[in-house]
């Protein structure tokens, strides 16, 4: 049993470890520059020395007005100092050792006339007590980084796939402001969905598709696989989302309407165990049904609260939190339409 667990978290260990890419970072977190000024943002699944979440806030820190900026990571990453580095230098002499960044400031301290990614190393190299090591293992629940987390006023980062629950879960009831990197299937864990459907967490706006840097024992694999050049390895995944509590402006845009559902109600059968129809894809949602609507998980791309409220999901399976019996539910049934289950699908009402 003991060795049984043991592998098992191995294996989940593995899929923790994939770096997202600057640019995906950038795409995102252009959204919300402006909530950033006089902020203290954590990164705190990063090793600064390898995390391009921490890059991206170490560079902009003036441009972004942080008032400060930290970073911790975590002992068991297994290419943690070892494979990826954001700087040409060699790494510090703490080889995987966890510790934390903490930055306050940024300035031209090799006076090439910027204030940039070298003076970022510098000051993790040179500045006393901007780098230190951690008494525990790093890991985001323990004493020491919940500390860190309480300093925090939004958290930004990828965290491990394996303890997204976990982790989300952290930020909720540390009451943080977030922007962090999941996969889209979390969207259906009875611990997150009621989250998306009280409104205390929703999609970001660059969801989809997004490459990742993945450590060098990363078995190839047939598709979304390759190697760079350099042998570095990479791994692509179609399905990632950013989650979020920070307003953005996708969020005020209305989904255009255009159909019709009174023109052909045929086109939109009704489930057998429940008064809702089925809408299969997003822009087919109809302008004129005001009552509940079955409708595919890419809505949360383009939900927007004004428009539309989230009654429920009718994948109960994964959603047992979720009220029983609201709106006539049936409490561990799929949707199904003439005995044949459905896809996931989210219960929305359009608001008046
Ligand atoms: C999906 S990777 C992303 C790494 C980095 N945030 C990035 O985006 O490039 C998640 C990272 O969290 C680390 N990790 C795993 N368990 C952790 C824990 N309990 N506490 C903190 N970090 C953890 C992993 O080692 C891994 O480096």
């Amino acid at each position: 049993m003991a060795k049984n667990k043991a592998l098992n978290d191995a294996a989940k260990a593995k899929q923790d470890e994939f770096y997202t890419e600057l640019r995906d970072i950038e795409d995102e977190l252009k959204y919300y520059k402006n909530y950033f000024e006089g902020k203290t943002v954590l990164c705190n699944c990063d090793d600064p020395y390898e995390s391009n979440f921490f890059k991206f806030f170490a560079m902009r820190f003036n441009f972004l007005k942080l008032k400060k900026l930290i970073a911790s990571c975590y002992v068991r990453s297994p290419i943690a100092q070892t494979q990826l580095s954001l700087f040409e230098e060699d790494k510090p002499p703490q080889e995987r050792t966890p510790y934390t960044a903490i930055m306050i400031e940024l300035e031209d301290y090799n006076g090439d006339g910027a204030a940039n990614i070298a003076d970022v190393e510098w000051l993790l190299k040179n500045k006393k007590g901007v780098v230190k090591k951690l008494k525990g293992d790093g890991d985001f629940r323990s004493e020491e980084c919940i500390e860190l987390l309480k300093q925090a006023d939004i958290v930004v980062t990828n965290p491990p796939f394996s303890l997204f629950r976990e982790y989300v879960a952290q930020l909720i009831e540390y009451d943080k402001k977030f922007i962090i990197l999941g996969n889209q299937n979390a969207i259906t864990y009875k611990e997150i969905f009621p989250l998306i459907m009280q409104n205390k967490m929703w999609l970001g706006i660059t969801n989809g598709d997004k490459s990742f840097k993945v450590p060098k024992y990363y078995e190839p694999r047939a598709t979304r696989y390759w190697q760079d050049e350099t042998g570095q390895k990479y791994r692509s995944m179609g399905n990632m989302c950013w989650f979020t509590n920070l307003e953005h402006k996708r969020r005020n845009e209305e989904i255009i309407l255009y159909r019709k559902y009174y023109e052909d109600p045929a086109q939109y059968p009704k489930y057998d165990n429940y008064d809702a129809i089925e809408v299969s894809r997003v822009l087919e949602i109809p302008c004129d049904y005001d009552g509940v609507m079955g409708v595919p998980i890419t809505f949360l791309d383009k939900y927007n609260p004004n428009q539309f409220e989230i009654l429920n999901a009718n994948d109960f399976r994964t959603n047992s939190n979720v009220p029983e019996k609201k709106h006539g539910l049936i409490k561990d049934k799929d949707g199904t339409i003439n005995g044949k289950a459905t896809y996931a699908r989210i219960l929305i009402r359009r608001k008046k």
